[in-house]
């Protein structure tokens, strides 16, 4: 069951299509000032690349909801027929951080991954600096594979066809 608020409102982590009624609070959504060297998109700038993106794989992105309130954005970039998906944008604005949400967030993705008939990977990346997500993303199970994308950003991956801690 879902946990509640005393106010009674869910605090259940959902991810949700990014719509006319949504856009604006979406992109209102930001990491802390000091994150900005280790994540530096917006989630406007996220949600333009998904429309143009620099490849012909397939992006798909959602909003993160707790309960009705948005609260971050996730997108990745797919290549289904080869099981393969990229986790390329994961935030959580800096006001709902550290309450379990991105960690949440991520869970649903690969929920999602596995319901898929070839979903066996799920890769991601980040920049290398103060506060970056490596350590967050360990915690989940990823394992950093030695490469690095655009010679700065260190790229980690869970196998999703074994059990893998998320
Ligand atoms: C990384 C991020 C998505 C995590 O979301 P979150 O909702 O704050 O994370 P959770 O509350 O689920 O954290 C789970 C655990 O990871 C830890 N954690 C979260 N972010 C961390 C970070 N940047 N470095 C180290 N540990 C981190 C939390 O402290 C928590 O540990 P605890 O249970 O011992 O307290 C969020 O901090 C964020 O938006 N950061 C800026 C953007 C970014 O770096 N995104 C990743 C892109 S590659």
């Amino acid at each position: 069951m879902a946990e509640t608020r005393p106010n009674g409102e869910s605090r259940e982590v959902s991810l949700r299509a990014v719509t006319s009624e949504n856009l604006r609070a979406v992109l209102a959504l930001s990491v802390a000032e000091e994150q900005k060297s280790v994540y530096p998109r917006s989630n406007a700038y996220s949600i333009a690349e998904a429309h143009y993106p620099p490849d012909d794989d397939p992006v798909w992105f959602r909003a993160v909801y707790v309960g009705e309130t948005p609260v971050g954005f996730i997108m990745t970039s797919e290549v289904p027929e080869q099981g393969e998906y990229f986790l390329w944008r994961l935030m959580i604005d800096a006001k709902h951080q550290g309450k379990g949400y991105g960690s949440r967030a991520v869970e649903l993705l690969v929920e999602r991954i596995k319901g898929t008939p070839n979903g066996k990977r799920l890769i991601t990346s980040h920049l290398v600096g103060d506060g970056d997500a490596g350590a967050f993303y360990r915690r989940l199970g990823f394992e950093y594979t030695g490469e690095m994308l655009d010679g700065r950003d260190r790229v980690m991956r869970i196998d999703l066809s074994r059990d893998a801690g998320v």
